[in-house]
């Protein structure tokens, strides 16, 4: 296809917004796929994604569309995550494209996290054309939200597109605009090659599959190509698009975008972000990559059964194969015993590599409470860095704690603005900006990483009855006066239940946790007291009371299988649970923390 006639986009959007039923809505308009094979949501392709309703990995699709002018174009369609743990593949995806439609609920208005993309969409230059989305619903406010993204994101969007993704209207006119509004691609094809990778998978069937974006030059099937980072040669097998179905085209071209299979066995061999040239005519120079992302949330995953290590560890390595992002590296619990202490890119990844490695590799496991990254200055002058409560250093060997700060941006409705400024202060936060755009007020917040991954987000959105939008960056680490708080189960340490926090907040959140444990742990045939302590100083106390009768007990003897039933309930009830010294404690122990302070 002629460059005039190739329009690259993406789709900013907040989740639920409704971008993927407007990407579903704009392959069933270009006649991608017949109603028959239009499954809902086709780009959400992993079950997870589809049952949780947010889209993580990027995909694309090339769809032809015939404009009203007659003439027909190409347009490549890359899509993005919404959810603020995964802001870091929208840049990705953006680099691809030449624009990118910002899609806004027209009942709700935009959001913290839409802003922050739109943001990293003009850095690129890329065009952003606004579309009023949902204009179908009784409580869509097209004028005033058209007024908000003028005021709050500074683009023109009084004659924004007016459509509804559900009822299919306007869904044209969306189309006639990304023709219209976004540029065609530039870049020479008699150049030697340089293609993007934006993305890469593993497929159990065809190995590594990457969605590259062709800068300069162009690829054909069965040529040598070399990644220019690490200079390792690859014969290609196959390449096309994605229509959205696999589709071989056998060559890709300058300004086009889509998929290469070249026999490459993992995803650290066809990184995201580095650039594809040919063997025989290498291009000189790199393009510029991507921001190599790091976890900001570390946690201790450990097997309920120390049985099941191996398959553990197998899982987690066939779980990397397609997601970059996960780092791992063993660890060892004197409570849980082997394990490993996973990286994270926020909760919510953390939640989603939980609950894959359980349903998809079978395995029970225990997750201790998530942690961020210090920077420690140890008396002798070394700075180490401690993603671990049990990795810091004893007391008198700490010359300085340092916390990692970031900068949140938050949207909220004036009617919350009291809400979240106390919240912000409660979270140990400093004020930097403050704005008014109509009925929406900007904030700019410095908040310690560590009160804003737990569960700032909900308290956030509870505080605001859902109104309120973050989106948040590290920016420094920040000497502050940071303590470990142990937590002892009959007076035994157990390192996995211990936490880093505040000084000023860890009497309360140490009697706080000690409270919630009495509550998690289950009565046992002895007495169980808990303690939490900051060196020797036992800063509070709580005991689970012994069992007074056993559950069968409870049964007079009746009918077997009621019987049956309750020691079944107990049996499911017992796999979460740790044996800790002669203590059984239940999964939910681990993450106390995260229900408190
Ligand atoms: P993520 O995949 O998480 O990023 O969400 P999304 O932005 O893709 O949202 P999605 O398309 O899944 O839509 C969210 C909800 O809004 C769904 O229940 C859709 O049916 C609904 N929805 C989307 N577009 C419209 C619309 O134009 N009108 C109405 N009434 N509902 C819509």
């Amino acid at each position: 296809m002629q460059h005039s006639h190739i329009r690259n986009f993406s789709i900013i959007a907040h989740i639920d917004h409704g971008k993927s039923t407007l990407s579903d809505r704009l392959i069933q308009v270009c006649g991608g796929l017949t109603n028959r094979e239009m499954a809902e949501q086709v780009l959400d392709s992993m079950d997870l994604e589809r049952e949780r309703g947010i889209t993580i990995k990027a995909q694309s699709v090339t769809l032809n569309y015939t404009a009203k002018n007659g003439e027909t174009y190409q347009l490549n369609f890359i899509d993005t995550p919404g959810h603020v743990d995964f802001s870091y593949e929208v840049s990705r995806s953006l680099k691809a494209c030449e624009g990118a439609l910002l899609v806004v609920d027209a009942g709700q208005g935009v959001e913290a996290q839409t802003l922050a993309n739109c943001y990293t969409a003009f850095d690129m230059d890329l065009e952003v054309v606004p579309i009023l989305n949902k204009i179908d619903l009784p409580q869509a406010e097209p004028d005033r939200v058209a007024e908000e993204i003028e005021d709050i994101v500074g683009i023109d969007a009084i004659d924004a597109v007016r459509c509804s993704a559900k009822t299919g209207i306007g869904v044209e006119d969306v189309l006639e605009e990304i023709v219209k509004r976004i540029p065609p691609p530039v870049g020479d094809r008699d150049k030697p090659l340089k293609a993007l990778i934006v993305d890469s998978w593993f497929d159990n069937y065809q190995g590594v599959v990457s969605l590259v974006r062709i800068m300069e030059g162009e690829l054909n099937a069965k040529e040598k190509i070399q990644i220019m980072s690490n200079g390792q040669t690859h014969q290609v097998d196959k390449i096309g698009i994605f229509t959205p179905k696999q589709t071989e085209t056998g060559v890709l071209r300058a300004g086009e975008v889509g998929y290469i299979i070249a026999g490459i066995k993992d995803i650290q061999g066809a990184p995201v972000g580095d650039t594809i040239t040919t063997a025989k005519n290498p291009a000189k120079e790199m393009l510029t990559g991507f921001k190599k992302v790091k976890p900001q949330v570390y946690a201790g995953v450990f097997p309920v059964s120390s049985d099941d290590y191996e398959d553990f560890r197998d899982a987690l390595s066939k779980l990397s194969l397609n997601d970059a992002s996960l780092f791992y590296e063993p660890e060892s619990s004197a409570a849980l015993g082997f394990g490993f202490r996973i990286g994270f890119l926020g909760m919510l990844h953390m939640e989603i590599v939980q609950e894959r490695l359980e349903r998809e590799y079978d395995l029970d496991l225990i997750t201790t409470a998530p942690t961020v990254i210090y920077e420690v200055l140890t008396t002798k002058g070394e700075t180490i860095t401690v993603d671990s409560p049990s990795k810091l250093p004893a007391v008198n060997d700490i010359e300085e704690i340092r916390e990692p700060i970031v900068e949140a941006n938050i949207l909220v409705p004036q009617e919350y603005l009291g809400n979240v400024i106390t919240l912000c202060v409660e979270k140990r936060g400093t004020q930097t900006n403050m704005g008014y755009h109509g009925n929406q007020v900007a904030l700019t917040y410095e908040l310690p990483m560590a009160e804003v991954v737990l569960d700032f987000f909900d308290r956030l959105k509870s505080t605001s009855r859902g109104f309120a939008s973050l989106d948040y960056n590290f920016k420094r680490f920040h000497g502050s006066d940071m303590v470990r708080v142990d937590i002892l189960i009959n007076g035994e340490k157990v390192d996995a239940l211990a936490i880093i926090t505040h000084r000023e907040n860890s009497q309360g959140r140490g009697r706080e946790l000690v409270e919630k444990l009495r509550e998690l742990i289950p009565r046992q045939m002895f007495d169980i007291a808990i303690q939490a302590a900051i060196g020797n100083h036992v800063i509070a106390r709580s005991t689970v009371k012994q069992m007074r009768k056993n559950v069968i007990a409870k049964c007079y003897g009746g009918d077997v299988s009621r019987k049956k039933k309750l020691l079944q309930k107990q049996k499911e009830g017992k796999k979460r649970m740790k044996q800790v010294g002669n203590v059984e404690l239940p999964q939910d122990a681990f993450l106390a923390v995260l229900k408190v302070g």
